[in-house]
């Protein structure tokens, strides 16, 4: 896994344009003596901080995501202490890489992310947006830098995460979707402390978008991959989101849900990880509802919550 941290080599600076360049503080990075967060009540704000990292906490497996995070909880809280005692802090650059298959975490990682910047105050609001290619790019001159600059207001105060990043680039120099790129570039600079990016896609794709656009590399210091889940993992997942929604799996279930998820990862490459978990799950509530209504009887709370090999099978 890949980890840097704080980029301080401040490549920003060189590949701004002089046109840009309206207000000279928009260059730099953020200097120990401006206000950098976005402070309320200390202690409350500790408190929510520790709930969010437990809430991190109890997803399953993800251990090098959920340490990263852990360092950049740190960093944030010893940079806010630090600029309490008037020390040096260093520039918190805190846009985002993140690679991995779908069904891997990457959402659900990154709305964390928001609640938690939120409270430690690099973010005003903390809510995400999530858009793709198609929420970004137009279909004529103009029309994409609109769009995207729509997109980066509603995310002003929180995390624009945008899916499958690397399609922005695909088309080309003459393709719109480079728009789109420069203007999230230079939204960046506007919205300096105002927003956070998070571009995510498969790790293949992400490598050859980065490789291809130094400018976005030198911007998005944080690369964080998301590995496919195991087996054991994915049947933990499960286990996890049939708790929540208070169902329990029949000792048939729980051998029949392990045989199709070890045949769907030995089937595709890319089998849809926790996705895949939670379309069999929903499915299997969907059954086992039908199931329960055809009964002539009147229903116990066990049976309620009990899920079936049955009610697994793909065939009804
Ligand atoms: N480690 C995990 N623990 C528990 N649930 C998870 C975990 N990873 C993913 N999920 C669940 O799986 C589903 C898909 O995850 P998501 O974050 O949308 O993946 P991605 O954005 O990488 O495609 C969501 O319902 C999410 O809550
Ligand atoms: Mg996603």
């Amino acid at each position: 896994m890949k980890i840097k941290i704080w980029n301080n080599q401040e490549p920003v600076r060189n590949s701004v344009r002089k046109s840009e360049v309206k207000n000279v503080k928009n260059i730099y990075p953020i200097q120990s003596n401006s206000r950098i967060f976005h402070t309320g009540d200390e202690m409350g704000l500790q408190k929510n901080a520790r709930e969010i990292m437990s809430e991190l906490d109890a997803l399953v497996g993800l251990f090098s995501v959920k340490k990263l995070i852990e360092e950049i909880y740190a960093f944030v809280e010893i940079q806010k202490l630090r600029y309490k005692e008037k020390l040096a802090t260093e520039p918190l650059v805190l846009h985002m890489i993140f690679k991995g298959n779908p069904g891997t975490g990457k959402t659900t990682v990154a709305r964390i992310l928001g609640k938690l910047f939120k409270e430690v105050g690099v973010l005003p609001k903390g809510h995400l947006i999530e858009v793709e290619r198609a929420d970004l790019v137009g279909e004529f001159i103009g029309h994409t830098a609109h769009k995207t600059r729509e997109q980066v207001k509603k995310a002003l105060g929180g995390i624009l995460f945008i899916d499958e990043a690397y399609s922005l680039a695909r088309g080309g120099e003459k393709d719109f979707g480079k728009e789109a790129i420069d203007a999230l570039v230079k939204a960046m600079e506007d919205h300096r402390g105002n927003l956070i990016l998070i571009l995510a896609g498969y790790q293949d794709e992400m490598d050859w978008f980065i490789e291809t656009n130094p400018g976005i590399r030198s911007r998005f210091p944080i690369h964080i991959t998301f590995s496919d889940y195991r087996v054991d993992e994915l049947l933990d997942i499960a286990n996890l989101m049939l708790k929540q929604r208070q169902y329990v799996l029949s000792e048939e279930a729980r051998n029949y849900l392990r045989f199709l998820i070890d045949k769907e990862q030995r089937r595709h490459e890319h089998s849809g990880n926790a996705r895949l978990v939670r379309n069999l799950i929903e499915r299997a509530m969907r059954r086992q509802a039908v199931r329960l209504v055809r009964q002539n009887h009147n229903l116990t709370r066990n049976e309620l919550m009990m899920i079936t090999g049955k009610d697994l099978e793909s065939d009804f």
